[in-house]
This record gives structure tokens, sequence and C-alpha cells, in this order.
């Protein structure tokens, strides 16, 4: 039994040395020291031998038992320091950077509607927000553009009752503010706006930001100065300026302005359809009519009125020739502002 106990321990510091994985460790426990293992084995034939070496071989026994568990605990530990060193050196490279989480940035229209709000702030004009459903009567005949008008055909509205629609322009904002506020008057409203349209330089749903100023005499010269004014910042260059006689029911006389198409330079590409300018917005004088329906009196006061189309403006500071790429929700394209 004495050589028995000898041979065990020998083998087990062999065995142990060689173990290199922490699942050996398990299978190693089992066979040597488990209740079926080989110590419990050689231990079952301590109750042959004589009385008098029973207490000799049992000291040694322990002894023996002893020293194989604190190796087996050596290289326990041994092995799973191994392991961690293996961990830190195959899977963590401490030179990698971290991964940002994403942060989301504000949208190109929403980027250059602020810039635009800003501006005319800086030029003295508060800011007012009005309803995106709107009633007809601010859309249209509180703007001098009564039922079957020939003007209601360019808006291709769309409509939730009969009388009640999605606004396809901020200016019913003129007429909310007129008929709660007097004079004078500078102001500038934000907001979307819908129309039944869709090709490369038009969107069903889009941008404007009305602005109008009520005082007295203001003529269209100020319009002039405050439009210059607005693209000369807005571009931070100064670029030509037509302003094109046109007509709006709610205005007179009436413009749209075109700015010189920076896409191409003014030689003509497909987002100027070849014409070399690009219309930002509409404007004019406000129209007598439309102050006698506030309750102005047109003798005493005269204003301007112009609306922008922030989406085309935001092509042409970024140089987008499809105003879709705006809409279609492309991380790739939107990352870039
Ligand atoms: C109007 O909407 C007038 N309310 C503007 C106005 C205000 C005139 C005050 C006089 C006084 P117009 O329909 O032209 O006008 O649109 C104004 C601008 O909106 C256009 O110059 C253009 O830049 C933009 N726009 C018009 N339709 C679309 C569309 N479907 N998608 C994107 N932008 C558009």
């Amino acid at each position: 039994m004495e050589q028995e106990l000898q041979r065990l321990q020998e083998e087990a510091q062999q065995e142990l040395a060689a173990l290199t994985e922490a699942g050996q460790l398990e299978d190693f426990r089992i066979r040597f020291l488990g209740r079926k293992g080989s110590f419990s084995t050689i231990m079952r034939s301590l109750g042959t031998v004589s009385a008098e070496d029973r207490p000799r071989l049992g000291q040694l026994a322990n002894t023996v038992k002893a020293r194989i568990e604190t190796l087996f605990e050596e290289r326990q530990s041994a092995i799973s320091k191994g392991l961690a060193a293996d961990a830190d050196r195959d899977q963590i490279d401490l030179t990698l950077p971290g991964r940002r989480p994403e942060i989301g940035k504000l949208h190109p229209v929403t980027q250059i509607m602020n810039e635009v709000c800003s501006i005319f702030e800086g030029l003295g004009f508060s800011v007012a927000e009005g309803p995106d459903v709107e009633h007809d009567h601010y859309n249209f005949e509180a703007l001098n553009i009564p039922a079957h008008h020939p003007a209601r055909d360019m808006h291709d509205t769309f409509y939730v009752s009969d009388s009640i629609l999605l606004r396809t322009h901020t200016s019913p904002m003129q007429a909310r503010i007129m008929e709660a506020q007097q004079p004078p008057l500078r102001v500038i409203a934000p907001g979307k706006v819908y129309r039944c349209d869709s090709d490369i330089t038009h969107t069903p749903m889009f941008h404007q930001v009305e602005g109008f100023l009520v005082d007295k005499k203001v003529s269209f010269a100020d319009l002039k100065g405050v439009l210059t004014v607005f693209t000369r910042k807005m571009f931070e260059r100064d670029l030509a300026l037509r302003f094109r006689p046109s007509f709006f029911p709610f205005t007179e006389p009436s413009a749209e302005v075109d700015i010189a198409c920076v896409i191409c330079g003014g030689k003509g590409c497909r987002v100027c359809k070849k014409t070399g300018w690009l219309e930002i917005l509409g404007s004019g004088m406000i129209d007598p009519e439309v102050f006698k329906m506030v309750g102005y009196d047109p003798e005493v006061y005269s204003g301007f009125a112009f609306g922008l189309g922030i989406e085309r403006i935001a092509m042409l500071k970024y140089g987008i020739d499809d105003i879709r790429l705006y809409y279609e929700n492309d991380l790739r394209f939107l990352s870039q502002f």
C-alpha cells in the first residue's frame, strides 16, 4: 500500500504537469480524487493492513492526498492565468479605437430652414408658426382667391374635406397674423406645405418660409433690398438675382425671384432646365384687397410679402440636382451634411 500511494503521487504529479486546459482538470479530479477514483480505491485496502501499520499508513495516505490536492490547485490557477493571458493576446487589441455610438444630426432641410430663419431674425423679423391642416378660407379666400378662381388650379391641392385642406403654401399665415395684430409687422412663418406634384424639382411635401412686412410707406425697393441681403448672406457671395414679373392674387405687383443656377454657373443644366436660372421664391407688394379683408386701411399701410422654397435653396447651396434625394432617407446621402 505504501508503494501504491507513492506511485499514485508520482503519476498525479506527471499528469498534472501535462494538463493545459481547464476542461482536463475536472477529468483528473474525478479519476484521482473522486469517490470512485484511484485514491479511494487504495484507501479501501487500509482495512486489510495490520493494526500496527495502520496509523502510519493512514498518515501517509493523508499526506499524499494533501500533496495531490495542492498540486491540483497550483495547476488550476496556472491554467486560468494562462487562459486570461491568451484571451488578452488573441481577442482584445487595446490599440484599436473604441466603437463610437452613432450620433444623429439635423436633416439638411432642417439645417437650411434654421439658417434661413436666423438670417431673417437678424433683420428684425419675428417667427410665427401655423397649422399644416388649414381652412380653405385662410389658404385661399382671405388671400383674394375665391372659389372657382383659376389660380386655385395652380396649387394642386390635397383636400381633407370641402372646406379643410393641407395648406399649399405658408401664405395663410399672412392672413392669420394680420387678422390678429396691427402694423407695423415684420414676420416670418416657416413650415411644411403640400401639393400633388413630383419631379426632380418638386416634391408633394416641401418647406416654405413666408415673410412679410407691413408699415407705412413700404415700397418694392424695400422688398428687393431685404431679398438681396438675404441671398448674399445665405450663399455667402454676390449672386445675380432676377425679379421676373409674375402673378399672385394676393400681391400686386408680383415677382418671382430667380438666382443664377449655382449648379451649372448659369450655363444651363437639367436642374435649371437649360435656362441658367432657378426660381427660389414668389413675392410682391401685398394686394389692397388682402388688407381690406383683415381690416387694414390700404391708403395708410403698404407691405411686401414673399414665400421661399427651402428645398430649392438647399439644392443650390449643396449642389444637389434632384430634390427627391432629400426624402429617400438614404443615410449615405444624409450623413454628408
Ligand atoms: C407660393 O407658394 C406663394 N405663396 C409665394 C408668395 C408668397 C408669393 C408671398 C407672393 C407673396 P409658388 O407656388 O411659386 O408661390 O411657390 C414658392 C416657392 O416654393 C417656389 O419658388 C419654389 O421654390 C417652391 N416650390 C413650389 N412648389 C414646390 C414643390 N412642389 N416642391 C418643392 N418646392 C416647391
